[in-house]
């Protein structure tokens, strides 16, 4: 084709991407018998359009990218239409408007035509020569992705890609050949003359009478795949139903050698997005000897609820679960499913390692259940997390101590629903929304009245988590949590927030509070059972690091680029370990990596370890640099950074990382298993569309760090903390930055109060 603008070259993507590329020829040395596929060798990984999830479908860079993003033998899946020079090229839709330029180059140039018995009106590749398609550049055409590559590429065609790219093993899939037929070409010549070539390892089509005509012309090593679109839909070269040939398998095998099928032939979803018993298609398949290939797959899709937002999982229930494994996958993001058949792989012989990274559950499995709820840590003890965690909040009215992820029932309860929503409040110390606070009720009526109510960190994408879980679980006292944890074999978190209001304003000692039932609970002060408090406030944490062995963690709330040697040395004072914003390792504009901070570094060589906070499985959590893939966040974060530990809401997908890290392959470390470049991306894209310059994150210094010591709390500790009823003392108030009087002064002051409220 003509002159590519502004394109990327290979060289440039292939030094400017992975830090080191290592190719691993997949399945070498696999225990073949170990692949429920037709072959017994590892499932192959097809790159539809390329890297199409994050460079324009079709695109050089995405072909070119797949091949260095997931592994030197992936296949690359063209998409044929043809031109009105008939010249077959590679785009991803009978129509152009979505995924090129066309409508801006050539706006008079809408047509309308009958594809397939529907019609259609677009801009057609009939209608324009190949040079006048070189115009022409490719855009994305998914609106979750990044458009920040348009305009760079040029529209490739089939032997552009085998020169340029050099795929190894090349897919055509030819959609439309009744269509092209109607409009004067013959896609079977063409594609018989262009057999003459270039190699092409496969070729799918949806039509029986193509695959039939070009069946006796093509050698042995190509392989024929008919295509199931939809069941809905019917060939029209033979006017035959999907639905019935589905049925007709040892036919389907007198014409072609394997079978293209949406994911939902082999594991369909209920109208509600839960996946169902898988069919048998895949073992009737294999049975009559045809391949099997499942398309649609997409890290940035809203696929079914079971695989919490992990692209991975989706991947294993695919090659690993039951008793067959399809023989490959049409990917946009190719770098997953190689992930996949590497972990599959490797837990072949790997089941469980310590060490690092830690992983730590954020407010239990919250990714799948509601907060702090017992289904949601015995899923996170399930899943595998090494520490669960409970943040912890005063419950006045009884002073019993419970785990809730806030202060606020707003946030994972039903409160604000509920006969409590007169109870709001506003509290401007600890937000500056009103909120019905934990403080405010008692446990009676939070666990006998109360719901827990699942979190949704992304609903302003309209991504919401496990609707059939919304309500599930019940909320535990931290006595409950931590008799629920011990035995486990678990370490526990305990966070404490907002304790200088709890003490000053509520009157709990909430630190004796927390270390009795710490003791009562059998988890004193002995180093065996493995107890960890985190906090944002040095006070705290000074304080028990005075009274206890606890592992005590420093939260640093903001987003830093740095930390000052003062700042670093006073929390090694108080901390064995910070908790850090993930976002301050890898600082983003627009979502995109800038660059790698000196945060983790400057902590880890002052003795202390790093731990990140903010791992989620949901894409939009994500930087573009991950590709949608939580698997490539954790890997760049643990590889890349040296993270030692990551605070995140599913642990499942954090132990099936590291399960894979057991196993170090070292210098065999395949491409899918490398940390991606800091600012690969955000390089790439061309001046006019580069994001503007940030203001720099700002350096942690000392006075971020030094809080003034805790205010004394009113309130006598009780005995036991599900005990008799303890009035609150009156609010005073706060005071926690300018304090003068000591402890004992106040409760001197106080008593007589508390001794008249009673
Ligand atoms: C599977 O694991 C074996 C043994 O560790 C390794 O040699 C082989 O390369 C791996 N294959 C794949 C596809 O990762
Ligand atoms: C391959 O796996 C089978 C069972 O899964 C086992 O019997 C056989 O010994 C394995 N072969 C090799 C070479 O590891
Ligand atoms: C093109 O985009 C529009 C708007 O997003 C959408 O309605 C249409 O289905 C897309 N067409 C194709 C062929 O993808
Ligand atoms: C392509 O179309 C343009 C405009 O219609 C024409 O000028 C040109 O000669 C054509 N090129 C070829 C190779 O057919
Ligand atoms: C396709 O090729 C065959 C011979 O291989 C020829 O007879 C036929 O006319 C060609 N059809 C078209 C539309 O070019
Ligand atoms: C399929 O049906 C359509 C409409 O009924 C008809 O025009 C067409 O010729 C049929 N095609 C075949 C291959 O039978
Ligand atoms: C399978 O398809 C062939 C060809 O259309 C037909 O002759 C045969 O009856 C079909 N078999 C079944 C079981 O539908
Ligand atoms: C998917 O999840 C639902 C709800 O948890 C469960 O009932 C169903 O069995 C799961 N499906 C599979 C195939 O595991
Ligand atoms: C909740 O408790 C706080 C602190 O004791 C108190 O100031 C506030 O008035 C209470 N709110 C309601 C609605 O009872
Ligand atoms: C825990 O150990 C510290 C330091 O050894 C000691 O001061 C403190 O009294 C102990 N606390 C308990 C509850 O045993
Ligand atoms: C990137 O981070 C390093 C410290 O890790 C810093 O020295 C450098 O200035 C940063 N570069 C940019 C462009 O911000
Ligand atoms: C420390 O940083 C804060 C902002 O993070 C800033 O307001 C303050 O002036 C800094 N203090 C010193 C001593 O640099």
């Amino acid at each position: 084709m003509g002159k590519r603008r502004n394109s990327l070259a290979l060289c440039e993507l292939a030094t400017l991407f992975l830090v080191q590329i290592l190719v691993l020829a997949a399945g070498q040395s696999t225990n073949a018998s170990s692949w429920k596929t037709l072959n017994g060798k590892p499932p192959v990984v097809i790159a539809r359009g390329g890297f199409s999830g994050t460079f324009p479908d079709s695109s050089s860079a995405a072909y070119s990218f797949a091949l260095i993003a997931s592994s030197s033998d992936t296949i690359l899946w063209c998409d044929i239409q043809l031109t009105k020079d008939g010249v077959p090229i590679c785009l991803p839709s009978i129509t152009l408007d979505n995924c090129t330029s066309i409508g801006d180059i050539y706006p008079k140039g809408k047509k309308q035509y009958d594809v397939n018995g529907v019609i259609t009106a677009g801009w057609f590749a009939v209608d324009y020569n190949s040079s006048e398609l070189s115009q022409v550049s490719l855009r994305q055409p998914i609106w979750s992705r990044t458009e920040k590559f348009d305009g760079t590429q040029a529209i490739l065609s089939v032997t552009d890609l085998t020169t340029q790219v050099k795929p190894s093993s090349l897919w055509l899939n030819m959609q439309y050949p009744t269509f092209y037929e109607q409009r004067g070409h013959n896609l079977r010549n063409y594609t018989i003359s262009l057999i003459k070539q270039v190699i092409i390892n496969y070729i799918s089509s949806p039509e029986e009478e193509f695959l039939k005509g070009i069946g006796t012309r093509i050698s042995p090593k190509t392989k024929l795949i008919f295509r199931f679109p939809s069941e809905y839909l019917t060939d029209p070269s033979t006017n035959k139903t999907y639905d019935s040939l589905k049925d007709n398998l040892t036919y389907i095998k007198t014409f072609a050698s394997g079978i293209l099928v949406p994911k939902g032939y082999i594991w369909p979803v209920s109208s509600d997005n839960y996946l169902m018993d898988h069919t048998s298609l895949v073992t009737d398949a294999h049975k009559a000897g045809l391949e099997v290939y499942a398309a649609d797959f997409a890290n940035d899709n809203l696929f079914s609820y079971n695989y919490s937002y992990d692209p991975l999982a989706e991947y294993l229930q695919f090659i690993d679960k039951g008793d067959f494994s399809v023989d490959g996958v049409l990917s946009d993001y190719p770098i997953t499913p190689a992930e996949a058949i590497g972990t599959e792989n490797w837990s072949l012989f790997l089941f469980y390692c310590t060490g690092n990274p830690l992983i730590i559950s954020h407010n239990g499995a919250s990714g799948d259940y509601p907060d702090c709820t017992d289904l949601g840590y015995q899923k996170a003890v399930d899943d595998g997390a090494d520490v669960i965690d409970c943040t912890v909040q005063v419950v006045t009215k009884d002073g019993v101590l419970i785990c809730m992820s806030s202060v606020d029932l707003i946030h994972s309860t039903n409160a604000a629903q509920s006969q409590f929503s007169s109870l709001s409040s506003t509290i401007p110390v600890l937000q500056t929304s009103a909120g019905i606070f934990t403080f405010n009720l008692t446990w009676n009526e939070i666990s006998q009245s109360l719901k827990p109510m699942i979190s949704s960190p992304e609903s302003q994408f309209y991504i919401s988590r496990n609707p059939r879980n919304m309500n599930a679980g019940k909320f535990l006292k931290l006595s409950d949590f931590l008799a629920f944890s011990k035995g486990k074999d678990i370490g526990v978190l305990l966070i404490l927030e907002d304790v200088a209001f709890i003490q000053e304003r509520l009157g709990f000692d909430m630190i004796s509070l927390v270390t009795t039932t710490l003791t009562e609970a059998g988890y004193g002060n002995q180093t065996s059972l493995q107890v960890n408090v985190l906090s944002p406030d040095s006070a705290v944490l000074a304080k028990l690091r005075q009274d206890s062995k606890y592992k005590l963690i420093y939260k640093i709330s903001t987003k830093i680029r740095d930390a000052s040697t003062a700042s670093v040395a006073d929390i090694k004072r108080f901390a064995d370990a910070v908790a850090i914003d993930k976002y301050s390792v890898y600082p983003v504009d627009l979502n995109y990596i800038t660059n790698m901070t000196n945060v983790l570094h400057r902590f880890q060589s002052a003795g202390l370890k790093v731990y990140g906070y903010g791992f989620m499985n949901e894409f939009v959590s994500q930087a573009w640099d991950f590709f949608a893939d939580a698997t490539v966040e954790l890997n760049t974060y643990y590889q890349g950074a040296g993270i030692d530990g990551f605070i995140t809401d599913f642990p499942a997908t954090a132990r099936r990382y590291k399960r894979s890290q057991c196993f170090n392959a070292g210098n065999n470390t395949p491409a899918y298993f490398e940390p991606v470049q800091v600012g690969g991306l955000i390089e790439l894209i061309v001046a006019p569309a580069q994001p503007p310059a940030l203001a720099p994150l700002p350096v942690l210094n000392a006075s971020d760090v030094l809080e003034a010591p805790l205010p004394p709390a009113s309130v006598e500790t009780p005995k036991n903390a599900s005990g008799p009823s303890t009035q609150p003392s009156q609010p005073s108030q706060p005071s926690h930055t300018s304090r003068t009087v000591t402890s004992i002064s106040l409760l001197v002051f106080l008593l007589p109060a508390i001794v008249l409220l009673v």
